[in-house]
């Protein structure tokens, strides 16, 4: 690789540089397991609010949406990369923790619920297709944010705040689309 080529492992691909808030991954490693630590986590990985969820949804939106909206389709594939990244992040601290990543949640009875594709939105209009995904990023940063405040573990922590980041861009990304195609157009003013 010559000098001026930027490094580039695993996925962190440049195709998804610009999905992702533009700083590096922390290592992904963990204090001691935590079984306990791990169930939240799969709250995050493959709960109804989640990065499987999000990877669904936005995929599925890329799917429909190609034909009527380039642009849009081409940013909701480029996020979904990156929430594929997460949820390859998660799963590793998740075997880390001593649990099976399986797709699915564990109550506290210790039964379990599997990721469900009911848990997607799908929706019909494009406005309310983008809607959701923003109000899924939301979502997934009070979830972080909550299980952040319940875990005591700085490289989870840290983990996840580097999640958030991404996040965070991806609302911003989401904000811009909305603003551009599902403003309400007012006419113009002509006294
Ligand atoms: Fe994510
Ligand atoms: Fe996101």
């Amino acid at each position: 690789m010559s000098k001026e080529e930027p490094e580039t492992k695993g996925c962190e691909s440049p195709s998804i540089y610009k999905c992702a808030y533009p700083a590096p991954y922390p290592e992904v490693r963990v204090a001691r397991p935590n079984k306990e630590y791990a169930y939240l986590l799969l709250e995050d990985y493959a709960g109804m609010v989640s990065e499987m969820t999000a990877v669904s949804q936005y995929s599925y939106h890329h799917f429909v949406l190609e034909n009527e909206n380039r642009e849009v389709a081409d940013a909701l594939s480029c996020i979904a990369l990156v929430e594929m990244h997460h949820l390859e992040i998660l799963a590793e601290t998740i075997v880390m923790l001593g649990v099976d990543p399986r797709y699915r949640t564990v109550e506290k009875n210790k039964s379990e619920r599997y990721w469900d594709g009911a848990f997607v939105f799908y929706g019909t209009a494009f406005c309310d297709r983008l809607t959701a995904d923003v109000a899924g990023e939301w979502a997934a940063i009070a979830n972080y944010r909550k299980h952040q405040r319940m875990i005591d573990d700085p490289y989870i922590n840290r983990i996840l705040e580097r999640i958030i980041l991404d996040e965070l861009h991806h609302v911003e990304m989401f904000n811009h689309l909305i603003q551009k195609y599902c403003r309400p157009k007012l006419p113009k003013y002509n006294p």
